[in-house]
């Protein structure tokens, strides 16, 4: 895809580094998703946290996408953007009482409620101001996602979710609330998950917490089995869509539900992690006794996970005929931090000064990650449809 001349046309002229995304590759990758959902009758709520640019957002919007929002402000943007409120989720461990006060203003879908305290500081709220809050209990289902630890959020030692040695108080505390209705069961196990066997363990700790409460005379009316479906960075251009179908089949199949049972997802990397990257240039090239260096305008700033997490983003040289002779290159950035690096030992077309270099698979958790640090310049776009 970037040996494309055009492309290489487009980004010439364009002053680096920026986050340039593929539009088109976006509406497909939406398209592929609402149509193996709409299909088995399930709903998608797409997490706001993975990417919140402006264009994207309005385009994941009109495509009929509810939100999944971890603050107060992007419930607000979510609204701004023009997603029903009725489609708007609120997560996170830690709301505070102002961003609470939004999400009940707006009457949104439905709170993800992560403790036995935050289930009475919703219910005082809703009271103090004349509201009703609809309430999914997030439930930790103490399932591997088998995922960078960083990245893993369903085993007992995580921060989320209700203990499950508290469920019993819990929906005893959500009886006695006059201002909070439990509609529903929530789940998230992890991020950028490609073992779909994964998705089954959940499914059947979801349908045995359903029956638990169930048991208990609490009707279940949303099942919320959270985000994680993966992407593939080593091959982008082979695999640029995932495979949404094998993904929903999994919860089809497995989840044990009634006609009047809604399921609720809420995906943030699979929908928009391929139609990203990253596009820099080298600044310099510097060769060691052990190494050879290209240092890029871009850095752990603009892309913080391969900092932070040791993540793997395919790196390519924009342009050429693929003829070059290659060398191995450390690919790193301009900030004053060791590890401020996208990759070692990266085969590359021998590179110079000026050379652009694109590092793909940048659209979940890239621009949204970004900081200032070291008074780096704001973030630049570049889109095509
Ligand atoms: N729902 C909940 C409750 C979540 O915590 C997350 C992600 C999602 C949905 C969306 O998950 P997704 O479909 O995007 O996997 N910054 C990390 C990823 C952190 C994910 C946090 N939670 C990264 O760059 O890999």
């Amino acid at each position: 895809m970037f040996k494309n001349d055009e492309l290489l046309n487009l980004f010439s002229s364009q002053e680096t580094p920026f986050y340039y995304y593929d539009l088109k590759l976006l509406k497909q990758t939406l398209q592929s998703a609402k149509k193996a959902a709409d299909k088995r009758g399930f709903h998608v709520h797409y997490a706001l946290k993975a990417n919140f640019n402006d264009r994207l957002l309005s385009v994941i919007q009109a495509m009929g996408f509810g939100a999944d929002c971890v603050s107060g402000n992007e419930v607000q943007k979510s609204i701004d953007t023009g997603f029903s409120a009725d489609q708007i989720t609120f997560a996170g461990v830690g709301k505070s009482d102002k961003e609470i006060v939004t999400a009940l203003k707006h009457r949104i879908f439905a709170f993800n409620v992560e403790s036995i305290q935050e289930l009475e500081v919703i219910n005082e709220l809703a009271g103090q101001h004349g509201e009703r809050a609809n309430i999914s209990l997030r439930i930790n289902p103490n399932v591997d996602a088998n995922t960078h630890h960083y990245i893993t959020t369903g085993l007992d030692e995580n921060k989320f979710g209700v203990p499950n040695s508290e469920l019993e108080k819990a929906a005893a505390v959500i009886k006695g609330c006059e201002h909070i209705d439990l509609i529903g069961l929530h789940f998230h196990v992890g991020s950028q998950i490609t073992d779909m066997s994964v998705f089954k363990s959940l499914c059947v700790k979801v349908n045995e917490w359903k029956s638990w409460f169930e048991d208990r005379g609490t009707y279940i009316k949303v099942i919320n089995v959270g985000g994680g479906l993966g992407v593939d960075y080593r091959d982008p251009d082979g695999n640029p869509v995932a495979d949404f179908e094998a993904y929903f089949d999994v919860f089809d199949k497995f989840l044990e539900r009634n006609a009047q049972q809604e399921v609720h997802f809420e995906l943030g990397r699979a929908l928009v992690a391929q139609c990203g990257t990253l596009v820099s240039r080298v600044l310099y090239t510097k060769s060691g006794s052990k190494k050879n260096f290209l240092i890029l305008d871009a850095g752990m700033t603009e892309l913080m996970r391969p900092a932070l997490y040791q993540a793997y983003h395919k790196i390519e040289k924009i342009g050429g005929d693929g003829s070059e002779k290659e060398l191995n290159y450390d690919v790193v950035g301009p900030i004053c931090e060791s590890s401020d690096s996208f990759g070692k030992e990266v085969l590359l077309p021998v590179s110079k000064r000026g050379d652009l270099i694109a590092i793909r698979t940048a659209g979940a958790y890239g621009e949204v990650m970004a900081s200032n640090y070291n008074l780096r310049n704001e973030i630049r776009y570049l889109y095509s449809e």
